[in-house]
């Protein structure tokens, strides 16, 4: 196996254990949002954003098997997961695959799904206070508001069908998705107590990163099947996404996508050998396939 799978094997096995721990168990009243709430949360995501937040706090001297940063992966898989909840309801992009299993309005219904995204997302920020750490408490709220992810995802759904120009799609990416992922690398580094130097490198890193995440996202899902991908491929196109390939082309796109992840490992060549994991996660964003 390697290095790459194991490490996000184990991290994928740290993370479901802390967040088997703070969830709710299913059996708590009102159990059809704690049902909703592990069903989404434990459908099989890859658990990119924990990878990249330990293999940064690894990177900058933290050791693994350390709590913190444990619970802010947890964290970070239910905003995330909070997010997806949303992004597939029928008033956002109406999809009804997600991670391999029926989306959680479709498994459950349309006002329990919007109220379990509501409770993930609340959830997480308590995790969050168990680090005592308000500083992360602030970045996570920064990148997840309309400033962030939420800003990205209003001009997503309002840019539906329209004409837009590539900046107009560069913000989206960068709101929508970059936003949190360079979020889960600088919590890494915020937590293993980073100079403001290596936050910055690390910084230009995420957003790179982040940002090809996202175009390769579009293009998996003009080039993938649902099987594949877990979630309905082809649904950009139905909702009339803005998307790279749909204002670019997908060979533009596919370029964009390489020229970011090069030069988001030379971002972080001043971390030497510590910095290979995070620069084989960084190829891996544009090479897998689901
Ligand atoms: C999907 O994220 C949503 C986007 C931001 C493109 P992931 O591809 O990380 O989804 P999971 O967590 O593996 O299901
Ligand atoms: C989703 O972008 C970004 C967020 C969930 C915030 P997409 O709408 O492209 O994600 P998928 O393809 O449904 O996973
Ligand atoms: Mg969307
Ligand atoms: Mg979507
Ligand atoms: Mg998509």
């Amino acid at each position: 196996m390697s290095d790459l799978k194991e490490y996000s094997k184990k991290v994928s096995h740290v993370t479901d254990a802390t967040l088997d721990k703070v969830l709710p168990a299913e059996t708590t009243y009102p159990d059809s949002i704690h049902r909703l709430m592990r069903y989404s949360t434990f459908a099989g995501g890859k658990r990119i954003r924990p990878c990249l937040l330990m293999a940064t706090y690894e990177a900058c001297g933290g050791n693994f098997e350390d709590e913190h940063p444990r619970l802010a992966s947890a964290a970070l898989e239910m905003f995330h997961t909070f997010s997806l909840i949303h992004d597939d309801l029928p008033c956002m992009d109406d999809d009804d695959f997600r991670r391999g299993k029926p989306t959680a309005h479709r498994a459950f219904n349309e006002a329990l799904a919007v109220l379990g995204g509501d409770a993930l997302c609340i959830a997480a920020f308590e995790v969050l206070t168990r680090t005592g750490r308000v500083d992360i408490i602030a970045e996570i709220a920064g990148a997840l508001g309309t400033r962030g992810m939420l800003g990205g995802q209003v001009v997503d759904l309002e840019s539906e069908g329209k004409e837009v120009t590539r900046e107009v799609v560069e913000y989206i990416h960068l709101n929508k998705t970059a936003a949190l992922i360079c979020s889960s690398i600088r919590i890494g580094a915020m937590l293993a107590n980073a100079s403001q130097e290596v936050l910055d490198k690390l910084t230009s890193f995420g957003k790179r990163v982040g940002l090809a995440f996202q175009v390769a996202d579009d293009i998996l899902d003009e080039e993938s099947t649902t099987e594949q991908l877990g979630k309905d491929a082809g649904s950009d196109r139905e909702n009339g996404k803005a998307t790279f390939p749909a204002i670019c082309g997908m060979e533009q796109s596919k370029k964009y996508a390489q020229q970011l992840i090069d030069q988001a490992c030379s971002d972080i060549e001043f971390l030497g050998e510590k910095g290979q994991l995070l620069s084989d996660l960084a190829r891996y964003i544009i090479t897998r396939i689901s």
